[in-house]
């Protein structure tokens, strides 16, 4: 009889949560199928995130079954931080040694664990490869291409990513174009998240009203626009003069609150700062918006797939797929660009954009028949 395949998943940080959400779900009606050869399948939580907001809410909003392991690291320098994961992921492998292990995304948590099972043997399989900024100066790119080079599946969710990555040498028979599992998991809970108060909560809507006041959303926590103070304070003047207009919800990032407390940035009235929001009142919050601005890789998906017009507040972007289909605007850090393209939109002029291929809820199911072709070591 075959062996079972055993696979352990690794998340670390808020946007693993909603990645590995779909593929564990995949995993277990997989089992539910496929009783005599299913697949075996371990979390381990680096703790890279480890504040309530940042990381046990979306555990309970998404249902992500408790993690096997919690190596909780924490906060630190990239490489303490690198450094301790390792280190602690290093144990875990051993004892538990299964045939690969599934990293998502670009965040430290993922190159570090990618490293740590490369060099004891065991496979890496890469959900979300293949996306580049061409940026440097972002550690999630550095991330991303050394994690790429040592996976053995990678899982791709834009044409662009199989471009890159055959540039970068990876053989073709690695590489799958599946989708987008990030996306299943906004069109499962879309609905839910309807019944989210959050509206309610930030005053922009009465209870049991349905009619909902127009307003902007704004998330910003990269280190190139929240480290750099001028960046910072160029772009919340611009939010500030676009809050003249409607009112701006602004969900704060850790990173971003230390900076904005230390260099005492004033906030006018019309920018409504809330803690970090779960996974369903944001994605609520994004979903009645008339536009977001953010420095975020996932929400340009999110919104292209939520039709809301996105302005991006940097150079560039690894998702060219938003720009090119769908309503992702790239403007930069300068006040005026910001202003000019978000007045724009709320002028009506904003891209229709249209939804991705394969972006349609069922990207995990297909990475899971991709990992049941796959044989264990026997
Ligand atoms: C990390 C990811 C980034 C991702 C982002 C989403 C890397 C290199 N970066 O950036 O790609 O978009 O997560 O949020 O992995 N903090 C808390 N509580 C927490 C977590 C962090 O207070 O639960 C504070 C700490 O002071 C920490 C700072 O936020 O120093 C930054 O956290 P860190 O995990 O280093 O990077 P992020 O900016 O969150």
């Amino acid at each position: 009889m075959k062996s079972k395949l055993k696979i352990l998943n690794v998340v670390g940080a808020r946007p693993n949560f909603m990645k590995i959400a779909p593929i564990a779900e995949a995993i277990e009606a997989h089992n539910q199928a496929n009783r005599d050869h299913g697949i075996e399948s371990l979390i381990v939580h680096t703790g890279q995130h480890y504040d309530e907001q940042m990381s046990k809410l979306f555990f309970e909003d998404l249902d992500i079954p408790r993690p096997d392991y919690n190596l909780g690291v924490g906060s630190g320098s990239h490489a303490y931080q690198t450094a301790e994961i390792m280190k602690r992921f290093e144990p875990v492998l051993e004892k538990e040694r299964p045939d690969y292990i599934l990293v998502v995304g670009d965040v430290n948590s993922t190159i570090a664990c990618a490293l740590v099972a490369k060099k004891l043997g065991v496979k890496v399989i890469h959900v979300e490869a293949g996306l580049r900024s061409f940026d440097m100066s972002m550690p999630e790119e550095i991330n991303r291409i050394l994690t790429d080079a040592i996976s053995d599946l990678l899982f791709i969710t834009e044409k662009s990513g199989e471009t890159n990555l055959l540039k970068e040498g990876v053989t073709r028979e690695k590489i799958h174009f599946v989708g987008n599992v990030m996306i299943d998991t906004l069109l499962r809970h879309k609905e839910k998240a309807e019944c989210s108060e959050i509206l309610v909560r930030v005053g922009l809507a009465e209870k049991g009203d349905l009619s909902i006041q127009p307003y902007a959303v704004l998330t910003l926590h990269r280190p190139s626009n929240v480290d750099d103070p001028m960046n910072l304070e160029n772009i919340m003047k611009a939010v500030t003069e676009i809050s003249r207009h409607l009112p701006v919800v602004f969900p704060v990032h850790p990173r971003t609150k230390k900076q904005m407390v230390g260099l005492n940035i004033g906030i006018a009235d019309t920018i409504k700062l809330v803690d970090p929001l779960g996974y369903l009142d944001f994605l609520k919050l994004m979903s009645h918006a008339r536009m977001v601005l953010t420095d975020s890789g996932g929400i340009q998906e999110e919104t292209t797939v939520l039709g809301v017009p996105c302005i991006t507040l940097r150079e560039n972007t690894e998702r060219p797929v938003t720009v090119e289909q769908g309503t992702n605007v790239i403007v930069g850090m300068e006040r005026k660009n910001i202003v000019d393209q978000s007045l724009k939109v709320l002028n009506g002029n904003s891209k229709e954009g249209r939804l991705p291929e394969l972006w349609d809820g069922k990207a995990a199911e297909r990475i899971v028949e991709v990992l049941a072709g796959e044989s264990p070591r026997l």
